[in-house]
């Protein structure tokens, strides 16, 4: 890969005298899912697809942008003077936003570049080629211009640069997963604090799955800011009878207790769902930690029947493919990962069942859909590094 897209950015820039390659991954959640906002815990992993990238200082301010995943765009121009969103700037609003937020920091960005990037993450899937494309710009700043940053701070840069300057309200689940990967392990996070742990993923005679339901969506247009406010409703309602700071502060029968404080039928269920996800994902990583590969898949599960009766972010595409899933002999567990509405299904299938897996839910889904779903069988891979 890197030799093509040196050659790439040969090509598009004029020659790569001086230029550096660059990757940075994309990420699935395996469980906890909407419980990053809501001061829960979530358990994504890296992937080792994701986005690569080449790029090269410029004597002047201007900022010249090339994706090879939107050749027909050609360079799209900027530069450091024109650090403001816009909808003509298509995706280098990611790459902008960083390079803004690297100076709300206190970390002025001192002269232009020209960036290409290729990304092998299907776009707007679920596996957060945006998060992806932040935190590869994070770790360029890092190298060109030695700012004194750790991996984790790439993460919070990379969500302030989405929540203030691309206006989209996310948690820190995606740039974490992505910036502090590790291979073959996924991280068990608590985002109330940011406390961690690693926990390494051994499959025994199984794999990670993943469908893309190729239902296109975007979390803007998305019904994710609105999630996330009838969540915040429901926790000031709840802070009238009980002191907490998060719903993820509550168990399950805390929150069944004062629940009547939530004054709307709808948010309650919104509230339910954080906090049972919540521990749900607890008690899921102590079963993997117990090697209790079966239970985690229930886990999983549910995590689905959740997120689709009592938060409402999956569909018919996301239905189907786990439902389908849930048909076959030799798969563990199946849900629907990151916001929902589209994206992807993540799915733990035994080897052996992998290729009826991708036959049967295929079928069943063009049939439904009326289009084709894509299939990867994934590796968890390390965060962002220089090539
Ligand atoms: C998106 C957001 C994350 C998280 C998930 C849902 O991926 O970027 O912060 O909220 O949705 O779990």
């Amino acid at each position: 890969m890197k030799e093509i897209i040196l050659k790439k950015f040969a090509e598009v820039f004029g020659d790569a005298e001086g230029a550096k390659a660059y990757f940075a991954p994309g990420r699935v959640n395996l469980i906890g899912e909407h419980t990053d906002y809501n001061g829960g815990h979530v358990f994504p992993c890296a992937l080792t697809i994701g986005t690569y990238g080449v790029a090269r200082k410029r004597a002047d301010n201007k900022l010249r942008f090339f994706s090879m995943n939107f050749e027909r765009l050609g360079v799209i121009e900027s530069s450091l003077e024109e650090l403001v969103p816009s909808e003509k700037a298509g995706w280098t609003n990611y790459p902008k936003g960083v390079i803004w937020a690297f100076g709300e920091k206190g970390m002025e960005v001192p002269c232009g570049m020209d960036l290409l990037l290729n990304g092998n993450i299907p776009n707007g899937s679920g596996l957060s080629s945006s998060a992806s494309v932040e935190v590869l710009t994070g770790h360029i700043l890092r190298d060109f211009f030695g700012f004194e940053v750790s991996n984790q701070d790439l993460a919070l840069i990379g969500q302030y640069s989405e929540n203030n300057f691309n206006k989209v309200n996310c948690g820190i689940m995606d740039q974490f997963a992505i910036a502090m990967g590790r291979e073959d392990h996924a991280i068990f996070l608590d985002t109330a604090d940011l406390s961690y742990e690693y926990a390494p993923i051994a499959l025994k005679g199984a794999k990670i799955v993943i469908a893309c339901s190729n239902k296109k969506r975007g979390l803007g247009d998305s019904k994710y800011n609105e999630r996330r406010s009838q969540c915040e409703t429901a926790l000031a309602e709840l802070k009238q009878v009980i002191d907490i700071q998060s719903l993820g502060d509550l168990d399950e029968d805390t929150f069944e207790k004062h629940k009547s404080a939530i004054k709307d039928e709808v948010r309650v269920r919104r509230a339910k769902h954080a906090v049972y996800e919540n521990r749900r994902t607890i008690r899921a990583v102590e079963a993997l930690k117990a090697n209790d590969v079966e239970q985690f898949g229930q886990l999983m599960n549910a995590s689905h029947v959740s997120l689709r009766d009592d938060y409402e972010v999956t569909g018919t595409e996301l239905d189907t493919l786990v439902e389908e899933a849930w048909k076959i002999d030799g798969v563990i567990g199946s849900r629907m990962t990151g916001a929902g509405f589209g994206g992807c299904t993540v799915s733990i299938v035994k080897d052996g069942a992998i290729d009826a897996f991708i036959e049967k839910v295929g079928k069943a889904y063009q049939e439904k859909i009326g289009y084709a779903a894509d299939f990867y069988v994934v590796e968890i891979g390390d965060g962002p590094r220089t090539l």
